[in-house]
């Protein structure tokens, strides 16, 4: 499979998100990914609802929602209802992540689980067969524009060999400090979808630089 870009919209201009999420429409971008943050699990905030609505309106891309709340359970009828087709819950926020999983499937859309950098992939061992894709972060979660770690990359071959040695097809999907150059590393370990935030947005020619990335090899 050709790996997937989701560009992170938490980097856009907040002025102009019409123009910027019409650009994406226009890229070769597959996902648009979606930052939720709620200032106790993370310390940042960053959008809910009522933008996301908005954005939905006119996003034709798949919508990637990356939480990064605590008790990610009780929302999940709400990130649904927006069109959401991708919806990860951080492992770290969930006490009873096999029910969170099954909820988000009942509720119709794809459940991911994201890991922060400390976290090790093994401990998902018993919940891989269920879900459809596993967020490695490759910076704490919190922020854009910060530097890659560099070890993500070899959590990125482990979780590869992982999945590979089940016959199982969930993605791995990799988010932060992503540019051409730690791109093509996280691709060659085995990485699916490609998160790319501050890259994107802030370069001269962001479409460009979104077809710069689907062109990865
Ligand atoms: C960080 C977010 C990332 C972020 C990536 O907490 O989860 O998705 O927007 O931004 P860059 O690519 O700038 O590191
Ligand atoms: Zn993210």
């Amino acid at each position: 499979m050709k790996h997937l870009i989701a560009p992170s919209l938490l980097a856009a201009d907040f002025l102009h998100l019409q123009e910027d999420i019409e650009m994406v429409n226009r890229s070769k971008a597959d996902w648009l990914h979606l930052d939720i943050m709620d200032g106790v699990f993370v310390p940042n905030i960053s959008f809910g609802f009522p933008v996301l609505e908005a954005i939905s309106k006119i996003c034709q891309k798949k919508m990637d929602v990356h939480l990064m709340i605590v008790e990610p359970q009780k929302f999940i009828a709400e990130f649904a209802a927006c069109g959401t087709y991708m919806l990860n819950v951080h492992y770290e926020t969930c006490v009873h992540l096999h029910r969170t999983i099954y909820a988000i499937k009942e509720a119709g859309m794809k459940a991911g689980v994201a890991l922060n950098p400390h976290t090790p992939v093994h401990l998902l061992e018993d919940i891989l067969p269920d879900i459809d894709m596993v967020l490695l972060m490759s910076v704490n979660p919190g922020y854009g524009g910060q530097k890659f770690i560099e070890h993500s990359v070899e959590k990125t071959r482990k979780m590869r060999e992982m999945i590979d040695r089940r016959g199982l097809d969930t993605l791995i999907q990799v988010d932060g400090g992503v540019n051409m150059e730690t791109g093509r590393k996280l691709l060659k370990a085995g990485a699916d979808v490609l998160v790319a935030g501050n890259f994107v947005f802030k370069s001269a020619d962001p479409e460009k630089t979104i077809d710069e990335l689907k062109e990865l090899q």
